[in-house]
C-alpha cells in the first residue's frame, strides 16, 4: 500500500477527474483534479479482497442477512469512537446524501425552515430546495481564522417556522472538531427552538493528531430524543461509488417515522456496498485508516506551508478532512477573478466557495486527498498564478 502511487483516473467515469473539464474548464491531460471529495488512492486491500471475492463468485443478486454488516457497525462504533450502537437502530441508506433527503422527508413538511450553519457542504442546501424546504442559512463566526459558532445570531434569526437543523461535524468545509462544549451548545440551541437535529458525521475517522471527534449522542446524551446520526464508510475508506451510508435513530419514534419513509421509498442495501463496508469496518481497515490519516497530514502540513506562502491567501487549519480550504479575500481581485486564475493559470479544478452557501463566497475548497508530489506542484502553480501579487 503506497498512497504515493500516481493512478490515472481519467477514462474511468469517475467524477473527480471526468468532469473536471466540463465544470471548472480545466483539461485532465495537464490539469489537477482537487474538487469532489473522494481520494486518488486504491481502498485498502481487505476491501478489494471482498469485491475480487463477490466478482468470482459471479452471481449479482440481492443482498440477504446483514448481522455481519451491522456487527461490523457496532465493532467500529465502539472500538474507534465510544459509541455504544444497537443493530435496531440502524438504517442502511444509498449514501448519505440520500440519508439527508429522507430526513427531510420524514422530519418536515414542505414550507418547513431546515438550519444550516454555513459555509457547508453544499448538497444538503440542494436537497432542502428540491424538497421545497426553505434552507435557513446561520452563518458561522471566525475566531483566529477558524469556524466558531454564533448561537446569539443564530437564535435571533429564528422565526418559529424552522423544524430541522443539519450539523456537520466534524464540520466541512473547514475541518473544524466541535468540541463537547460546542456540541452542547449546538444541541441546546436545537432543543430551544424544537428542531430535530441531524449530525452527519461522516468526516469522523479523518481526524488530525490533537484532535478527537466525539459523537453527538454521547457528547450530549440527553439529545436522544430529536437526535438522527448519519455516518458512513464511504469517505474514510474511498468507496463513495458504492453509495451506501448509515442513518442511526435510537429514538422510537424519529426511527418510526423514517423506517416508514425507507419503505415508501422501497429502499433497500446495494450488495456491492454492504460487503465493502463489512470489510471496512475491520482491524485491517482500522490499520489503513491510521496509515491513511498521517498521510493526509503530511499533506495538509506541505500545503498549508506553500499557500502560507502566497501574500493574501489564507488556508484555514484544518482539524478534520481532506478538503483545505482557502481563503482568497486578501488578494483583493474578487472571488470570480480568483477561481479563473486558479482554473486558467494553476489548471487546477477546486470547488468554488460561494456553493457552500453564506461566509463561503471569497473561498475555493482543495482536495488534498492525492499524492503528495501531486499536491507539491498544485502548491508551485498557485505560486506562479499569484507570482504577481506578492
Ligand atoms: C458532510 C458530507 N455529507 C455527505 C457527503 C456525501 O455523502 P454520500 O456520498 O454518502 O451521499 C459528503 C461528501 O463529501 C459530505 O462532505
Amino acid at each position: 500500500m503506497s498512497f504515493d502511487e500516481i493512478i490515472d483516473r481519467v477514462g474511468t467515469h469517475c467524477s473527480k477527474w471526468d468532469k473536471m473539464e466540463a465544470l471548472y474548464g480545466v483539461d485532465p491531460k495537464d490539469g489537477i483534479s482537487m474538487w469532489v471529495a473522494d481520494m486518488d488512492f486504491r481502498a485498502a486491500p481487505c476491501i478489494q479482497r471482498a469485491v475480487e471475492a463477490q466478482l468470482r463468485h459471479g452471481i449479482y443478486g440481492y443482498f440477504g442477512d446483514d448481522g455481519a454488516y451491522l456487527d461490523a457497525i457496532r465493532w467500529w462504533m465502539e472500538t474507534r469512537h465510544g459509541w455504544q450502537v444497537a443493530p435496531e437502530w440502524i438504517f442502511t441508506t444509498h449514501g448519505l446524501v440520500n440519508g439527508t433527503g429522507i430526513c427531510v422527508e420524514a422530519f418536515t413538511k414542505p414550507g418547513d425552515g431546515v438550519v444550516l450553519m454555513t459555509p457547508v457542504y453544499h448538497a444538503f442546501a440542494r436537497v432542502i430546495k428540491a424538497a421545497g424546504r426553505e434552507v435557513v442559512e446561520c452563518r458561522l463566526a471566525r475566531d483566529g481564522g477558524r469556524y466558531t459558532l454564533d448561537i446569539a445570531a443564530w437564535d435571533a434569526q429564528m422565526t418559529g417556522r424552522e423544524k430541522m437543523m443539519i450539523l456537520c461535524s466534524p464540520h466541512n468545509p473547514g475541518g473544524r472538531v466541535w468540541t463537547a462544549a460546542e456540541l452542547r451548545q449546538i444541541a441546546d440551541f436545537a432543543r430551544r427552538h424544537d428542531l430535530i437535529l441531524i449530525s452527519d458525521e461522516i468526516h469522523h475517522d479523518l481526524v488530525y493528531p490533537g484532535h478527537k471527534h466525539l459523537v453527538m449522542a454521547t457528547a450530549v446524551p440527553e439529545i436522544a430524543d430529536r437526535l438522527v446520526t448519519m455516518s458512513a464508510t464511504t469517505k474514510t475508506f474511498n468507496i463513495a461509488g458504492s453509495h451506501t451510508g448509515n442513518v442511526i435513530i435510537a429514538d422510537d419514534r424519529l426511527r418510526a417515522a423514517f423506517g416508514a419513509k425507507m419503505a415508501a421509498l422501497g429502499i433497500s442495501g446495494n450488495s456491492f456496498g454492504m460487503h465493502m463496508a463489512t470489510a471496512a469496518y475491520s482491524p485491517e481497515g482500522a490499520a489503513w485508516v491510521d496509515a491513511l490519516v498521517a498521510y493526509l497530514d503530511g499533506n495538509r502540513k506541505v500545503f498549508d506551508a506553500g499557500i502560507g506562502e502566497i501574500p493574501g491567501l489564507a488556508s484555514m487549519p484544518l482539524e478534520a478532512t481532506y478538503l483545505a480550504w482557502v481563503d482568497f479575500a486578501g488578494l483583493g481581485m474578487g472571488a470570480d477573478a480568483a477561481n479563473a486564475r486558479v482554473a486558467g493559470e494553476a489548471r487546477i479544478a477546486a470547488n468554488h466557495g460561494a456553493s457552500f452557501g453564506a461566509g463561503g463566497e471569497s473561498f475555493l475548497r482543495f482536495n488534498l486527498a492525492t499524492p503528495r508530489a501531486r499536491v507539491v506542484e498544485a502548491v508551485e502553480r498557485l505560486q506562479q498564478a499569484f507570482a504577481d501579487v506578492q
